[in-house]
């Protein structure tokens, strides 16, 4: 690796400013003006994308080729920080628990780095700085300024502590999860308690319903693709000796592979209509789509794993999850690639004692300014 002390202790700065700064989705305007003025002061292009917080920067090289666009987020969460660092969140009830600080100030290096390439650089890189991640709706924003239109792949970052600094995180097909939400109304009719002949219990039918439920991912769907049905908040009835009118209930479901999310929201609601009818009862179902999964592409993932190891980093595949990221919202536009930067820490993201290691960051730059250069030559 090249080292550039001097960029490296920029780097370190800008992380632990931005670390003792968080601010929520949406509200991230010192961070916005601080990331604007690193990249002005570098000559670097911010685009007109009229984001009342988020940026999307632009390098144009001399000689024509593609668009890449590499993407990170920067907000934070509503977590009081318990880390102890020196640098510890000064916003209170405010904290970079899930090491988006870390993901700006490593595509800020990268864009500096690349920078520098401008004069013999072939085409064309966005860095987004991506707003309101964990409130989801924040990419969506980002693709509504049409400035992204013309990406031809984008590649992403985010801090894992799975793996120790020098190490890269990286998996081909889908790696985070689908992320819907579904609320559910059962209306019966209210009685008395003592008369349930008389009414229609929508009691009895929620806990039908929650049941019948749990039966979709393990009687309905592969055992080979990963699903998730959770049924997470219950609420009915306000005393002992009424039988209530409604019932509802929420929950979460979460996919890997875009024929379970179809075939799982079609299930609950033949379930809910069917079960709800057994009884006598209604039901109305609401959908509420989140971020589909993310699946890398293939071919940028054999690029990047090879870049990794001649750049001299490890190379590992993160554990699967669950979890969701909007950043499958840009790769409705185009392919791309979701790379995990080991940051170490012994913390789990969104943990109030969650730390990264600050020495990740230089390398994870210098790594995202490589693997862009070669992607305009591959
Ligand atoms: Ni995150």
């Amino acid at each position: 690796m090249n080292r550039d002390e001097d960029l490296e202790d920029k780097l370190i700065s800008l992380f632990q400013w931005l670390h003792a700064h968080p601010e929520i989705g949406f509200e991230e305007k010192n961070t916005t003006a601080r990331l604007r003025d690193e990249l002005e002061q570098a000559g670097i292009e911010v685009l007109d994308s009229g984001l009342p917080t988020g940026l999307i920067a632009r390098i144009t090289g001399t000689r024509p080729g593609k668009v890449i666009g590499l993407r990170c987020d920067i907000d934070a969460l509503p977590i009081r920080e318990e880390s102890g660092l020196p640098y510890s969140s000064q916003n209170e009830g405010r904290m970079h628990a899930c090491g988006h600080d870390s993901h700006a100030t490593i595509m800020l290096g990268a864009a500096l780095l690349l920078n520098r390439h401008r004069q013999t650089m072939r085409g064309t890189v966005k860095i987004i700085f991506q707003p309101a991640e964990e409130v989801i709706g924040g990419a969506q924003r980002v693709m509504a300024t049409g400035l992204l239109d013309d990406l031809n792949m984008i590649l992403g970052v985010h801090s894992y502590p799975g793996f120790p600094a020098g190490t890269l995180g990286l998996a081909e097909g889908s790696v985070m999860a689908s992320v819907d939400r579904f609320a559910i109304t059962i209306h019966g009719m209210g009685t008395h308690a003592a008369e349930p002949q008389r009414g229609i219990d929508p009691i009895v039918v929620q806990a039908a319903l929650v049941q019948s439920l749990q039966t979709i991912v393990s009687r309905s769907v592969s055992p080979f693709s990963h699903s998730v049905v959770s049924v997470t908040h219950v609420e009915s009835g306000s005393t002992w000796n009424v039988i209530p009118e409604t019932a509802v209930l929420e929950g979460t479901v979460r996919t890997l592979e875009p024929a379970d999310r179809t075939f799982i929201e079609n299930k609950i609601r033949k379930m809910t209509q069917l079960v709800a009818e057994a009884y006598d009862a209604e039901a109305d179902v609401t959908w509420i789509p989140g971020p589909a999964a993310v699946v890398n592409d293939s071919a940028l993932y054999h690029v990047a794993a090879k870049a990794a190891k001649q750049m001299g980093f490890k190379v590992g595949k993160p554990e699967d999850t669950m979890g969701g990221e909007d950043f499958s919202c840009y790769l409705e536009r185009c392919p791309g690639l979701f790379i995990r930067v080991g940051t170490g820490g012994g913390y789990p993201s969104h943990h109030p004692r969650f730390t990264v290691d600050p020495s990740a960051l230089y390398p994870a730059a210098w790594f995202f300014s490589g693997l862009t250069l070669d992607l305009q030559d591959a």
